[in-house]
C-alpha cells in the first residue's frame, strides 16, 4: 500500500488507485472528467485533529474553533463541519444565512469583515450571534443603535492590524484611533469589547509567522488597556497549511509554541479562539482531470484551469498520472489550464512521468479550500462534485441540475 500526495485517504493498492476506499474506475467509468471529489472522513480527521491539539495544550483555558466558512461554503461540507460541533466564522449575510440553515448554533457564529452592511448587523444582532468582528471603528457606530433597537449589549471582536508589511486589515491603535475608540465605547452602552483578533497570512509553515501574530495582539491589548479596556478573549485567526502539509507532529509543535510566546508575553486571557479555512478542507478535495493536449517543451494541458483552480486559492497542488501511477514521477513537466491565455499555468516544472500522452488521467490533489470561492464564470461547464466516505460516494453538485455554485 502506498499513499498518495501524504494522504492516508489516497492510496495505491496492488496496482489499483483508491480514493478512500472507493476505487478510482468507479469515477472514471461512469463519468466524464473534470470531477471534483471530497473526501468526509478525511474532513472529520482534520477537525479531530486540530480540535485534540489545541485543547491538550490549551487545557487549562477555553479554547474553541470556527470554521472560516469562505473556504468552502458547499453546504454538504459544512454540514460535516457542524456535525462535530465546532463553530462558524463568516463575513457575509448569505454565508450567515447558510451557517444558521446547516444548523450552526448562533452563539458559535461569529460574523465580520471589512465591509457590515445594516442588513449582515440586523441579523447577527437579532439572532444573537456570539461576536460582530469589526474592521473599522466606524462600524461602532452602527453595531450600537442596532443593538440597541434589539436591547441587547452586542460583543465586539476588534481586527488589529497584524503589522504584517503593507497589510490595510484591521484597526491600527493609535492615539487618535484609541481616542476615537475611547469615546465611542463611552457614549454608546450597547456594544461590549470583548477579543482581539489577528490574522497574519495564508499558508502559515513557520512558527515565526505565528509569533509575530502574537505580538500584534499583546501590543493591541496593552493599547487597549490605555483606555480601560480589557479584552477577555483572544482570536489567531486562520491561516494554517492544509492538514497534510503540516502533520499532526508540526501542528503540536505551533501549538506549543504559541502556547508558550503567549505566557512568555503575560498575556492574561480566558478564551483563546482559532478560524481555520484551509487546515480543515485543503487536503480533502481533487480533480480527476485528463491531459488533453501534448506540447512541445514538456508541456501539457489538462481539462481543467485557473477558472476552476485559480492561483488566488493559493492550493499547495499536487499532481499525479493516475494511468501511470507506478511510473516514477521525476521528469520535470509544466502544467496548463484551458482558458485560452497564455497566462493559465497551473505549475512550471513540476515533477511528473516521463511520457506524456493524451488522455492520461491526472489527480489533483489538495484542491478543497478556495477554488470554488475564488472560481470564476469563464464560459466552461462547472464539473460534477462528489462526496465519499468509506466505500460509497454520492454526487453534491450536478451542473445541469444545480447551475451554480454560488450561495445567495
Ligand atoms: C480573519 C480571518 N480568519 C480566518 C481566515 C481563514 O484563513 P485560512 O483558510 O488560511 O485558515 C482568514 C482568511 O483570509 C481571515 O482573513
Amino acid at each position: 500500500m502506498k499513499i498518495i500526495a501524504g494522504n492516508p485517504y489516497l492510496r495505491k493498492e496492488a496496482g489499483k488507485v483508491l480514493i478512500d476506499l472507493v476505487p478510482i474506475d468507479d469515477f472514471l467509468g461512469k463519468f466524464e472528467t473534470p470531477i471534483m471529489i471530497f473526501l468526509e472522513n478525511k474532513i472529520r480527521e482534520n477537525l479531530s485533529v486540530f480540535k485534540d491539539v489545541f485543547n491538550s495544550i490549551f487545557n487549562n483555558k477555553e479554547f474553541q474553533t470556527f470554521y472560516s466558512l469562505k473556504a468552502n461554503y458547499l453546504p454538504d461540507i459544512c454540514k460535516i463541519i457542524n456535525s462535530e460541533r465546532i463553530g462558524a466564522q463568516i463575513v457575509g449575510l448569505p454565508e450567515l444565512k447558510l451557517a444558521l440553515k446547516v444548523g450552526f448554533p448562533a452563539n458559535k457564529i461569529i460574523v465580520g469583515g471589512p465591509y457590515l452592511p445594516k442588513d449582515l448587523i440586523e441579523k447577527s444582532i437579532e439572532r444573537q450571534v456570539k461576536e460582530i468582528i469589526v474592521y473599522n471603528l466606524n462600524d461602532l457606530e452602527h453595531i450600537n443603535s442596532i443593538a440597541q433597537k434589539f436591547d441587547i449589549i452586542q460583543d465586539i471582536c476588534l481586527r488589529v492590524n497584524s503589522n504584517k508589511y503593507n497589510s490595510k486589515l484591521g484597526v491600527i491603535l493609535d492615539r487618535k484611533s484609541l481616542k476615537m475608540l475611547s469615546n465611542l465605547i463611552n457614549k454608546h452602552r450597547n456594544i461590549r469589547i470583548t477579543t482581539v483578533l489577528s490574522h497574519y497570512s495564508s499558508q502559515m509553515n513557520d512558527f515565526d509567522q505565528y509569533e509575530k501574530n502574537i505580538q500584534a495582539i499583546a501590543e493591541n491589548i496593552k493599547n487597549l488597556s490605555k483606555i480601560n479596556v480589557k479584552c477577555e478573549n483572544i482570536n489567531m485567526g486562520g491561516g494554517f497549511p492544509e492538514a497534510t502539509v503540516m502533520p499532526k507532529n508540526r501542528l503540536e509543535n505551533i501549538a506549543i509554541n504559541i502556547k508558550s510566546t503567549i505566557d512568555n508575553l503575560g498575556i492574561d486571557y480566558k478564551s483563546i479562539y482559532f478560524e481555520p479555512g484551509r487546515y480543515i478542507v485543503g487536503d480533502t478535495g481533487l480533480f480527476l482531470t485528463k491531459i488533453i493536449k501534448v506540447s512541445e517543451d514538456r508541456w501539457i494541458f489538462l481539462n481543467i484551469g485557473n477558472h476552476i483552480c485559480p492561483k488566488f486559492a493559493r492550493c499547495s497542488l499536487r499532481f499525479y498520472n493516475i494511468s501511470q501511477i507506478n511510473e516514477p514521477h521525476k521528469y520535470k513537466t509544466s502544467i496548463a489550464g484551458i482558458i485560452p491565455t497564455d497566462q493559465d499555468v497551473l505549475a512550471k516544472n513540476y515533477f511528473f512521468t516521463e511520457n506524456l500522452i493524451e488522455e492520461d488521467v491526472v489527480l489533483v490533489s489538495n484542491i478543497g479550500a478556495y477554488t470554488l470561492t475564488f472560481s470564476n464564470r469563464f464560459p466552461y461547464s462547472l464539473p460534477k462534485i462528489f462526496l465519499v466516505k468509506g466505500n460509497n460516494f454520492r454526487q453534491i453538485f450536478d451542473p445541469s441540475i444545480d447551475h451554480d455554485i454560488s450561495i445567495i
